[in-house]
């Protein structure tokens, strides 16, 4: 008998940062040999190279100006992510405080998310079984007729804890400071006139406060086959 053809299904997490958006899209993608896409990654990489060109990040028309000009690639494997700007590897500095702090004025500023959502559109389209798309704004814009849609929440007190441990080593671990950045940076996400964080009006929501990321990844991935099995 023939093999059943293969439907791509695409998946769209969103949600605040240290719910686990991203250790769940990339457990969930690599079980289901779905490619992966980190939007945030996307937007740290402009944020990082309007930094090392000098462009100011709190004028918006300059961002706006110049928000065309790098060239970001995203390899989307599950297992190894990728993410280069004008062919550079920019991976390890994203992370850093300097992008944190400036990537939500940046991410703010439309022209930059068209810029963005059009890369992020192309990608899902070109994925050849499919993909889990993680962000903010992935249900509602970016991919609104994504096959399934998950808005993860969790307390910030969570929140700042998994994020605590997860700089732990690398940066100032302090859960205190933690959570007011990361409440902040939220707000100004939730608060912003173009496509901010919210949660489509067709997504599951789950509280991933008082579950282990085990727990979260089954949660999801059973989602996504309930709607496979009634794709077929
Ligand atoms: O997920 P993250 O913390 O790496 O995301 C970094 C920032 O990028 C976040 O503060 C908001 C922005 N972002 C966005 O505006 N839209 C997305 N789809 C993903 C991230």
């Amino acid at each position: 008998m023939a093999d059943l053809p293969v439907i791509p299904v695409i998946v769209a997490i969103d949600g605040p940062s240290g719910t686990g958006k991203s250790s769940t899209s990339k457990a969930v993608a690599a079980r289901m040999e779905l490619g992966y896409l980190d939007t945030g990654a996307q937007y740290r990489a402009m944020t990082w190279w309007m930094l090392a060109n000098g462009i100011d990040v709190n004028d918006p028309a300059a961002v706006a100006a110049a928000s065309g000009k790098p060239v970001i690639v995203s390899g989307t494997d599950p297992k190894a992510p990728t993410i280069t700007v004008d062919g550079q590897d920019v991976s390890a500095p994203i992370r850093g405080q300097e992008v944190t702090s400036a990537v939500s004025a940046v991410s703010a500023v439309p022209e930059v998310r068209a810029r963005i959502t059009e890369l992020q559109r192309a990608i899902a389209a070109a994925a050849p079984a499919g993909i889990v798309v993680e962000g903010r704004d992935i249900g509602t814009t970016a991919l609104p007729d994504a096959d399934v849609k998950i808005f993860l929440t969790a307390s910030a007190e969570a929140r700042a804890a998994r994020r605590s441990a997860e700089l732990k080593g690398r940066e100032a671990a302090d859960v205190a400071a933690t959570k007011a950045a990361l409440i902040r940076r939220d707000a100004a996400d939730s608060g912003r006139k173009t496509s901010p964080l919210a949660k489509a009006g067709d997504a599951t929501e789950v509280d991933t406060t008082d579950l282990s990321l085990p727990q979260v990844i089954e949660c999801v991935v059973t989602l996504v086959e309930e709607r496979k099995r009634r794709g077929r």
